[in-house]
Formats: structure tokens, sequence, C-alpha cells
């Protein structure tokens, strides 16, 4: 294959470098291109667009393929934890036992908010969005951590990296209990990870809360399953705004605020309550998937489609069987699954959802299995956050560590008016 490919313009030809990755995946080096040429390329929502160079995640979307550091995601859904594959997004290796307790420790010694933040809880209404509070809370940790600021942030990492994935579990708990006027629990440093959140979000002072291992487990396969999923919407926010120096709370908060729409990880409360609309309405499948492929009605299914996945998200298939299992020993029957099952079913050989390549994606069976846990669907993007800390964090080392990052700065083609001269407003008409 050629080194280089040569760019036809009107008035000039030149050569641009082809670049290919591990997986063999190919791109074009346009970094010159407009200082040799005065063009740029326009690719409205980044279809084509690769924004940096990244040894953290692999996704082939054509095959259905996600792999962290090179594990594939199967692999790690079977054998691992969540602290284990936090660890080896943020430091490129599975750790040793060694290492895998000392980052445990350091989890459990973070746990705590500062009692100071702890007041801002009083401010918001009762009916906030628990991701509001998510975000605001996750920002405001950067006042309380003067190693936060600046290039200081990116020298302590370590520390800030471990205080965030150990404080988000804190304040999303209390996030929780604040919508619904129940009292803080505070974090049990015995506790593991997953258990310490269950005990946060579950117990009350006047009686016992005994963790059942399969919602534990359950649980920690979604926060493994959603740890990265390399240049999504949210995670480029968090690397668009880390190229201005801003601190990885601010990052990570703004990260959280773009991962909340409904196109993204809000769809996950969106397909529960998509659900319940089809069954309040009488449970009429065919109706909503008609309503879905008609482009004037508004209405999308949501859980379905992907931007990089044309084929089944691999997510998805876990998460599909995990339903099944986690549903049956919990005990739980949820009619929302019977209708969610057929609406993929009817998807799946109908021409429309099979000519676009829409298929269930990670957040369409995630939302039964929150429900089967307990958890409120309100909560649901709470949820999808806390499993994606870790790759966010990981994404923003990658970005501080590479030399050639500089602050993210888009170009336009402008449309609008010509110069023209201000008009006073007794001559406007
Ligand atoms: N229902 C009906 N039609 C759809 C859907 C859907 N869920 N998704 C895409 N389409 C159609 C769309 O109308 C378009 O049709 P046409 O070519 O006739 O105009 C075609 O499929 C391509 O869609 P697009 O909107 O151009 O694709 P995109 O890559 O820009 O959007 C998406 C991807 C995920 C935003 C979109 O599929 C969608 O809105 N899905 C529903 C929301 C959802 O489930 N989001 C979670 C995504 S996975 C987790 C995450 O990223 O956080």
């Amino acid at each position: 294959m050629p080194e280089t490919a040569i760019l036809q313009l009107p008035d000039q030809s030149i050569e641009l470098p082809l670049l290919t990755g591990t997986e063999d995946e190919k791109a074009v080096d346009i970094s010159k291109l407009r200082a040799q040429t005065g063009y740029i390329t326009l690719d409205t929502g980044f279809m084509n667009t690769g924004s940096c160079t990244s040894a953290v995640t692999f996704l082939d979307g054509e095959k259905g393929i996600l792999r962290y550091r090179g594990y594939p995601i199967e692999q790690l859904a079977e054998h691992s934890s969540f602290v284990e594959v936090s660890y080896l997004l943020i430091y490129g290796e599975l750790p040793t036992q060694e290492q895998l307790a000392s980052f445990s420790k350091l989890l459990s010694q973070h746990s705590l908010i500062h009692e100071g933040l702890k007041q801002v809880f009083g401010g918001f209404s009762k009916s906030a969005h628990p991701m509001v509070i998510l975000s605001a809370m996750v920002a405001s940790l950067s006042a309380y951590y003067s190693e936060a600021s600046g290039k200081a942030s990116v020298e302590n990492l370590d520390i800030n990296g471990a205080r965030l994935l150990a404080k988000i579990r804190t304040i999303a708990a209390f996030s929780y209990k604040k919508t619904i006027g129940q009292p803080f629990i505070y974090p049990t440093d015995s506790l593991a990870y997953v258990p310490n959140f269950l005990n946060m979000m579950f117990a009350v002072p006047a009686e016992p809360y005994e963790i059942h291992p399969d919602v534990a487990r359950a649980l920690e396969l979604l926060l493994i399953l959603h740890a990265d999923h390399e240049q999504n919407c949210s995670t480029s926010t968090v690397r668009v705004v880390g190229s201005s120096m801003a601190n990885v709370y601010a990052s990570v908060a703004s990260g959280i605020l773009a991962l909340w729409g409904p196109l993204h990880g809000g769809a996950n409360q969106a397909v529960l309550e998509m659900l319940a609309q089809i069954q309040n309405d009488g449970g009429d499948v065919d109706k909503f998937i008609k309503l879905g492929k008609d482009p004037d009605s508004g209405f999308r299914l949501m859980g379905f489609g992907h931007r990089v996945y044309k084929n089944y998200d691999p997510r998805a298939k876990i998460i599909k069987s995990a339903c099944d299992r986690v549903l049956s020993s919990l005990g739980v029957q949820d009619p929302l699954l019977d209708i969610a099952r057929k609406l993929e079913e009817a998807t799946l050989s109908d021409s429309y959802f099979v000519e676009r390549k829409l298929y269930p994606n990670v957040d369409f069976y995630s939302g039964i299995i929150y429900r089967a846990l307990g958890i409120p669907a309100n909560m649901f993007t709470v949820m999808f956050a806390l499993g994606r800390v870790p790759g966010w964090i990981a994404q923003w080392k990658e970005m501080h560590e590479d030399p050639r990052t500089k602050i993210a700065r888009p170009r336009q083609l402008y449309t609008g008016s010509l110069i023209r001269d201000y008009v006073p407003m007794s001559q406007r008409g």
C-alpha cells in the first residue's frame, strides 16, 4: 500500500500521509492540510474524523468487537471485577495481586466526601434529576483539592483519579437518597466497591440491609460493560474540556452532562419509559415499530441503533443473557422484558431496521436489570456514568501523556452574511 494519498484540488495537488493502527485501521493524516492548501475538511457529527490516536479501547462496529486494552469484553465480563477493569483501563495492564490490593485500598480510603460538600445537596430541589446533582457535585470536588488545578491535576492524576472513582460512588448514592428524602448512608470501607455502593443506596438507619450476591454481581457486570467505549460523545467531551487544561473533575463533570442526553447514555432511562408507554397503551408492539419507522412521527425506538455498531452491540448480547439469569435468580417477572423481546424480534425481521443495520444497543436491556435490582429509572444514567468513570480517567490521562495533544479547537465553514453596516433602530424595517 502506498505511504501517501494524493488529494487533487482545483488549483493544486498534495500528498497526505497514510496511517495504519495496530488492528489495521486506516487513516489519512490531514493535520497539515490547511497550512499547506488553505482547505479544511467538513465532517458534521465527526462521522469520519479521528480526533486522536488511542491505545485504550478497540471497537470494530462491523464485526461487533469490543476490547479494553486488547482483552475481549466477553472475557472481562465473565472473569474480572469493576475495580480490576478500572485499573486495566487507567494503567494499561491487568494488576498483580499487590497492585489490585493497593488500588482497592486507595478507593476505600477516599470514599468519604467532604462534609462541606454534603451541605450542597441541600440546595437542590427534591425533583432535581440525579444526573444534574452528580455533575454539579463532581465539578465541586475540584474546590476541595488544591492538587486538582491546571497542570497539577495532570501530575497528581493517580490520587485525583482514585478520589474521583471512590467519591462518585458516594455522590451517586447520596444523590438518590436526596431525591427520595432518606438520610445519607456513609461508605463502609470493609465492603468491596459494588457492595459498598449498594449499601449506601439501599440501607436505612432503622433496619439492616443484606446485600444479595446476585444483585452485586449483576451490577458489577453492568459497570464493567460500560467502563469505556473509545471516542463517544461524552468521552470526546472529557477530552475536549481537558485539552484546555481544565482539571479532571471539571472534565468528567462535563462528560456526565454529555452522557445525560437521550441519544447517548440517557437512552437507558428513555428505553424503560418507552417500554412502559407501550405497556400502558395495550402492548401493541407493531404500532410502535410503525411509529419508529415514520420520520414524521418524531418517535424513535430508543435502545436501537448506534453510530459505530452496524452489527449486534456485543455489550447488548451479554446484557440480554444476563437479563434472563438475573431476573430468574431474583424471582422477578417483568412484563416489560416480554415487550422488549417482542420488539427486538420484530425489528430483526423488519426491512427498515435490517437495511439500516439498527440492532439493540447497550441501553436496550440494561434498564430491565437495573429495575430488577431495585434501581429507579431516573438513576439508570447515573449507573452508566458510574461505570464510565474509569474510561474517562484513562482517556484524559492518555491525552495528557501524548506530546502531540493540543487544545481542541475545530474549524467551521462560514455560511452567514457578508460584511454589512450597522443599521440604526429608527431605520430598521
Ligand atoms: N429508531 C428508528 N430509526 C432509527 C433509529 C431508531 N432508534 N436510529 C437510527 N434510525 C434511522 C434514522 O432515522 C436514519 O434513517 P434514514 O437513513 O432513513 O434517515 C438511519 O437510521 C441512520 O440514523 P442516524 O440518526 O443518521 O444515525 P446516527 O449514527 O447519527 O445515530 C444514534 C446513532 C444512536 C443516535 C441513533 O441510532 C438513535 O437515535 N438511537 C436511539 C437512541 C439510543 O438508543 N441511543 C443509545 C446509543 S448506544 C449507547 C450510547 O452511545 O450511549
